[in-house]
């Protein structure tokens, strides 16, 4: 893994992009993209380009070998010196990462995310994930990209809606951060993504360099809010960055619940999410069902059968916990998130 200096770039626009040399590269592509005349223009540039619709079909194992082998005929004759070049959101950025940590055994990647939640958080930490059905992240593949463009004029192009989507991802890296920006996202005011981006980024790195392959234990911390928010995001079909901003709430409450967290700071991270994803009145409520099998399902799950909790003290201060299924279902419904 390289470092976040050499990894990651800001830049203005995408006339700023200059280490891609055009027969070297497959830009794959999130179709939407090519209606933004910045993205369209610079697509020509390249001979070799792959649209794609994003979504979590995309991510979907039963249609990957189609793609990989439209993608395959497109790079016929090319050697393994070519760079697959994801621009798109986190499906987009997944779906190429795994394509090219699997093309001739690997080949090398450059991501330029477009939207923010991907900017944020999905771009960086060298994981991807195809979906085996109803199994979201099933397969996957540790594959650090070379270079992860974040460009300014391709994020500042989205519709509103996809700012909400982020602050879930947003609020959890602030939060294991602790750093002072993390009172800035907790005031509640609409905030400036693009000059929050490396902040969050470093933090994400800060984790991520202690342990990339996910083996001491360390990079779980990144899981806040995801336990209870991955369950939340399959039966609603929600949004991943919003499930994640429900989950955080549920951590925080539990948090507080056993005298970790302080009263004042639970508040305004709920606060916080209440505001800007404003969707908890019309969240289906989780049967028994779905949390067991969501929690037995779930990556997190050890050795033991448990799953390892992320809870808060403060800000800066996350830490995991063994917590058995039993304990976390009879939570969830103590919160009303799930019913008898
Ligand atoms: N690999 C990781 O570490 C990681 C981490 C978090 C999430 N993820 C994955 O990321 C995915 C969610 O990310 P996402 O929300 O970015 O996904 P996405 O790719 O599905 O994009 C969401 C929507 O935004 C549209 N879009 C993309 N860029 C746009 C732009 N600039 N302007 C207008 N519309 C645009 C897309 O067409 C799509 O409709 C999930 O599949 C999740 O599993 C991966
Ligand atoms: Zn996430």
């Amino acid at each position: 893994m390289r470092t976040f200096n050499k990894t990651v770039k800001f830049i203005k626009d995408l006339s700023d992009i200059h280490s891609l040399s055009r027969s070297e590269c497959l830009i794959i592509y999130d179709q939407v993209l090519s209606q933004n005349l910045e993205v369209n223009a610079w697509l020509k540039k390249f001979s070799k380009t792959y649209g794609v619709e994003a979504g979590e079909n995309l991510k979907e194992l039963t249609s990957f070998s189609n793609h990989f082998e439209k993608i395959a005929k497109i790079l016929a004759g090319t050697s393994r010196k070519i760079k697959i070049v994801a621009m798109g959101g986190g499906s987009v950025t997944d779906f190429a990462g795994f394509f090219a940590s699997t093309y001739k055994r690997g080949v090398k990647l450059v991501l330029v995310p477009s939207t923010w939640l991907a900017a944020i958080d999905s771009a960086h930490g060298g994981k991807n994930g195809l979906n085996a059905g109803s199994l979201k992240n099933a397969m996957g593949t540790f594959y650090f990209p070379e270079k992860i463009y974040l460009v300014k004029s391709v994020l500042k192009a989205q519709p509103r809606e996809r700012q909400a989507e982020a602050y879930g991802e947003l609020l959890k890296i602030a939060l294991i951060s602790g750093k002072p920006w993390v009172n800035k996202v907790l005031e509640g005011k609409e905030l400036k993504l693009w000059r929050l981006l490396p902040l969050a980024v470093k933090a994400k790195y800060d984790v991520i360099a202690k342990d990339p392959y996910e083996e001491k234990g360390v990079r779980q911390i990144l899981n806040l809010g995801h336990t209870l928010g991955h369950i939340i995001e399959k039966k609603n079909s929600l949004p991943h960055g919003v499930a994640v901003g429900h989950g955080i709430v549920f951590a925080s409450r539990w948090s507080e619940k056993r005298g970790l967290l302080k009263g004042e700071n639970q508040k305004k991270i709920e606060a916080l999410i209440k505001k800007f994803q404003n969707s908890k009145n019309k969240l289906k409520p989780l049967t028994k069902v779905d949390l067991e099998d969501g929690l037995r399902g779930d990556k997190k799950i050890n050795l033991r059968g448990k799953i390892d909790f992320v809870f808060l003290r403060k800000p800066g201060k996350v830490f995991l916990e063994e917590v058995s299924i039993a304990d976390l279902t009879d939570e969830a419904i103590a919160q009303g998130w799930a019913k008898v």
